[in-house]
């Protein structure tokens, strides 16, 4: 009896694995044909940084790299399905696979910013599911396919920065649930087809720099939801504004600059939510019309036409108003100032009037507006018998860009004793709790048609914005510092903070925000219009975080569900069982595995460099206790060693997520072997065994430059050997730029990276996050930029190479630069949020330099000083091309020692010698928000010639 139930039990079990395990298997599986089109699609891209590696051939969307390769969802046959391609900003060239069309899944198609070539592969459109497609920033070009007009699902469709020729398809009118139509900066030309009218949904239409002509269809007053029209720089040749277009009651922005229009303007009083008007740079005769204008306006450019008249009354009462630009008309009269009289101005408002050009006679009323409002009046009659000294001033060239007070945030100052823990945590300037410490995630971020001209009365609305859309707190986001490019489309740096008390975000948190980011999951805004995402930078400390593949949208196989859950509890024990003898035999087979191992490497050998043991290791580390651990780096924790032959070292051992492939290792180490530099920290060996891999190097008594210039230094260094040092570190860094072969940038050089021997000689370490740099071609001409993705550290990263990730042998000027900057004057790259450069190149323009130079550095040349700062300014210059290069940095550095030698060392400047009399810099009533670059408004580069030239 108990026999038969056993039996029975146990088939019953048997049965249920066997069911269970097979859904498994497909459950976990992706479709087949789905493998094929992944595979068809990674054979046709170019992949140099070699990303899609780690798309491994079984199961594509299992593996990962620092970034989601893809996601899955388990599909109706019980299959895995690609659902979201997501292959941004990799470098990938090559063109497109045919075979995308397979993924009878996708919902989301996005390859923003490589270098793909080729043209849009038709079968896109048969892909029904799809709502994102995402192809802007490449090298496309051909046609639109018509196939893309039926998709029904298409919420957005951004193929803008290519080079995509061909009309906009008709079948574009079926797209009736798309609400985000992206073609700038491509070469589509033709007609507008006025049948897009019909589409309900359309919000943002940015057709802008294309060769579009045509006329414009007056139809397009009928698209129920369009809140954003832009299309500068295209060839109307001879069109007309319709007169339809005044009474586009919901549109938010009408862009036409640069089209080749004729004709007047229209009545355009029936647009009651006009915010920005830009109809500059084209043919438009008759006078202004006077109707009233929406109350929301904040620009308006009807500059570079042939307009006439006087300047109507209505430009008056515009409450709102930032920018009024008439420049470069036919317009005659005079000015009122009620233009500006009537408004009241809050702190961070502005106005920018500009009527250059024009045949103005003379202002009517009071000339002398506030502060915030800038008139420019050259060009005009008024302006030769100005007897006003105001309007004499108006008059002048380079009026405006007045510097409208910032509202300045003096969290930081209160914060001056501490600092926070690492390079990678900032103040979080907005924090409601004091001197709260984060490390930030950094986002390359752009708003491609804003409705305003200048930035800071809307900062805060737009991080209140962006706070709501991403679930945060107002203070977790922090625009760090904007700018205007050409468009206008403003860019701009942007912090997102943990929220307190946690001052790192966990993964999961990272994910969250990174994909909301990724699939534009915000609510629309047509004040602060779309936006692209240029990069989501992932510095330390989450340059680690391995994005998980496991965030499949929900298991749709109800039955599947059912099943599993029933079998689970049946399978439980039998799986048990099978796990715990499966675990003993891998137990046993690791040991042979990791014995193989080792044998194969030992076949590899490597010149100069000792291939050490585990065990040797363990032993000169006591075991890798925690009294021997001396640091911890990005690659992971440091020991100091000691070898049985007494010979000290330090030995990088790496943690989870830096480990290498075996090979990759090996290859490394062989190259690291052969450079030998007197400023090269040495390389003596490696260890690679049972899991574990070792960097072994020589070891530097004498500790990191950051740790001698922190404030808990007790012993300080004297002028000349901070001077030894910038010279040592630059010989260094120059040896790996010119002799090293190949040559190779650093990448992360900051003041930890500069290790002091016994005899405080500099030598430079960690090449970690060196790569390998560009070698010359076939024609054996240089490439002069390696474009990768953004690493190093903040404070110490090159301006132009964080915003263009063009990797230059400049961007190690810039960071030694840093270095030096902190030799000078013992701050931290970062410290309290401020930037060091910022912060000296201050000081420096207010001529009081002396009072922020290290007082810990004993007596030293003043000349000499100047000198060296003059240099550390240079190599930290925004622009690439200002820079010195690195044998110019050893060049100067050799001088001023020379000086150095041949002078007596004289006591430094009065001025120095009591710091503590002067300002410091940071507390300094005028200086500004730190925070903001100096943002002009956008009408500084709104007049940027198009490449179009006006006709
Ligand atoms: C688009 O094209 C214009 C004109 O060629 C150029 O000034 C602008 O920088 C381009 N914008 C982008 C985002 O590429
Ligand atoms: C622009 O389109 C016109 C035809 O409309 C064509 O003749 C011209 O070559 C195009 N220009 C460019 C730069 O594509
Ligand atoms: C818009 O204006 C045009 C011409 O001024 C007129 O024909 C048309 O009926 C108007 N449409 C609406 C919806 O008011
Ligand atoms: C300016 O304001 C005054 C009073 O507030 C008003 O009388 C005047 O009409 C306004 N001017 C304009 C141009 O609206
Ligand atoms: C990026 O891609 C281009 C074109 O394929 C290539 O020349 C360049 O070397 C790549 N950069 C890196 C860092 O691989």
């Amino acid at each position: 009896m108990l026999g038969v139930k056993v039996c029975v039990l146990a088939f019953v079990l048997v049965v249920s694995f066997c069911c269970f395990f097979t859904l498994l298997v497909s459950a976990n599986t992706t479709n087949p044909s789905e493998v094929n089109a992944l595979r068809a699609i990674k054979r046709s891209l170019i992949d140099p940084m070699n990303y899609l590696d780690n798309w491994s051939e079984g199961d594509p969307c299992s593996s990962h790299w620092n970034g989601v390769l893809c996601y899955n969802t388990v599909g109706e046959d019980g299959y895995m399905h690609v659902e979201q391609l997501l292959l941004p900003d990799m470098n990938l060239s090559g063109y497109l696979a045919p075979e995308i069309g397979r993924l009878s899944n996708l919902t989301v198609v996005n390859f923003m910013w490589n270098n793909i070539t080729g043209s849009i592969p038709k079968e896109i459109g048969t892909i029904s599911t799809i709502r994102l497609v995402l192809l802007n920033g490449n090298k496309l070009s051909g046609s639109l396919p018509d196939e893309i007009g039926h998709l029904p699902h298409l919420d957005r469709l951004q193929v803008d920065q290519n080079q995509l020729s061909g009309p906009i398809p008709k079948s574009f009118s079926n797209l009736i649930g798309t609400r985000h139509l992206h073609l700038n900066n491509n070469s589509f030309s033709g007609q507008i087809p006025p049948e897009l009218s019909k589409l309900p949904k359309i919000l943002h239409c940015v057709l802008d720099n294309n060769n579009l002509s045509g006329y414009l269809p007056p139809e397009l007053c009928n698209m129920p939801s369009l809140r954003i029209i832009q299309l500068d720089n295209n060839h109307f040749d001879g069109a007309e504004i319709p007169a339809s277009y005044g009474n586009m009651s919901k549109l938010f922005k009408l862009s036409l600059r640069n089209c080749g229009l004729q004709g007047s303007i229209p009545d355009l009083s029936g647009m009651k939510s006009l915010h920005y008007l830009d109809l500059s740079w084209n043919n438009l005769t008759g006078s202004i019309p006077s109707n009233r204008l929406s109350i929301h306006i904040r620009t308006i450019d009807l500059s570079n036409n042939h307009l006439t008249g006087s300047i109507p009354a209505n430009f008056s009462d515009l409450p709102k108003l930032q920018n009024l630009s008439l420049a470069n008309n036919l317009l005659s009269g005079s000015i009122s100032s009620t233009i500006w009289q009537n408004m009241t101005f809050g702190p961070t408002a502005r106005l920018t009037l500009d009527f250059e050009n024009n045949s103005l006679s003379n202002i009517l009323g009071d000339c002398n507006p506030p502060a915030n409002v800038s008139i420019r009046l050259h060009g005009n009659p008024l302006c030769k018998n100005a007897s006003q000294a105001n309007i004499a001033y108006f008059c002048g060239y380079e009026v405006g860009a007045n510097n409208a007070s910032s509202n300045s945030i003096n969290q930081s100052s209160v914060c001056l004793i501490q600092s926070c823990p690492t390079d990678s945590y900032e103040y979080v300037p907005e924090s409601p709790v004091q001197c709260f410490c984060a490390a930030p995630l950094h986002i390359d971020y752009r708003l491609k048609s804003p409705s305003f001209s200048y930035f800071p009365p809307y900062e805060d609305q737009f991080e209140m914005y962006l706070a709501s859309s991403l679930n945060l707190d107002h203070y977790q986001i922090f625009v760090h510092f904007s700018f205007w490019e050409p468009g206008p489309r403003l860019r701009m740096d942007l912090r997102i903070f943990p929220m307190y008390p946690s001052n790192i975000f966990n993964t999961s948190e990272v994910l969250r925000v990174r994909h909301k980011f990724m699939t534009w999951e915000f609510p629309t805004d047509n004040f602060f219009g779309p936006y692209d995402l240029l990069n989501f930078t992932l510095l330390s400390p989450y340059s680690n975080v391995v994005f998980e593949s496991s965030q499949s949208s929900g298991i749709s196989n109800v039955a599947l569900t059912g099943i599993v859950l029933g079998s689970v509890a049946c399978v439980v024990s039998i799986t048990g069982l099978f796990a715990i003898l499966i675990i003993r035999r891998q137990a046993t087979s690791y040991h042979h595995l990791s014995r193989k191992r080792r044998a194969s490497s030992s076949l590899i050998k490597i010149d100069g460099v000792k291939d050490f043991t585990l065990k040797e290791m363990a032993l000169a580390t006591d075991k890798f206790s925690d009294s021997s651990q001396v640091g911890q780096g990005g690659y992971g924790k440091v020991y100091k060693g000691i070898l049985p032959d007494k010979t000290i070292v330090a030995i990088k051992r790496a943690q989870e997520g830096s480990l290498q492939g075996q090979k990759e290792f090996l290859t490394e180490i062989e190259f690291l072997s052969r450079l030998h530099h007197r400023n090269l920290v040495s390389l003596l060996g490696y260890c690679d065994e049972e899991g574990e891999q070792m960097l072994i190097y020589e070891y530097m008594p004498n500790g990191t430059l950051r740790d001698w210039l922190s404030a808990k230094s007790k012993d300080s260094l004297s002028f000349v050997t901070r001077l030894h040092i910038a010279l040592g570190s630059a010989k260094g860094i120059l040896y790996l730029h010119t002799e090293a072969d190949p040559p190779i940038f650093h990448r992360d050089i900051k003041a930890s990276n500069i290790l002091l021997d016994s005899k405080l000689n500099a030598k430079v370490a960690d090449f970690g996050l060196s790569r390998l740099a560009p070698v010359p071609n076939d024609e054996g001409t240089l490439p002069d930029h390696v474009s990768t993705v953004v690493k190093g550290t903040p404070g110490y990263l090159d301006p132009e190479y964080f915003l263009t990730h063009a990797l230059t042998a400049k961007s190690d000027v810039y960071s030694l630069g840093v270095v030096f900057l902190q030799l000078l004057t013992g701050m931290q790259a970062i410290t309290h949020g401020k930037n060091i450069v910022r912060e000296v190149n201050m000081a420096y323009k207010s001529g009081i330099v002396f009072s922020i130079i290290d007082n810990q550095m004993g007596s030293y040349s003043s000349e000499c000083v100047e000198k060296f700062l003059a240099l550390a300014l240079r190599c930290c210059q925004d622009e690439t091309d200002k820079r010195p290069s690195m044998s110019d940095v050893v060049r100067e550095l050799e001088n001023i020692l020379s000086m150095t030698s041949e002078s007596d060392i004289s006591l430094p400047d009065s001025t120095a010698t009591h710091p503590e009399s002067l300002t410091p810099s940071s507390s300094s009533a005028h200086v500004p928000k730190y925070v903001s670059y100096d943002v002009s408004g956008s009408d500084l580069v709104s007049g940027v010639i198009p490449s179009i030239a006006p006709r």
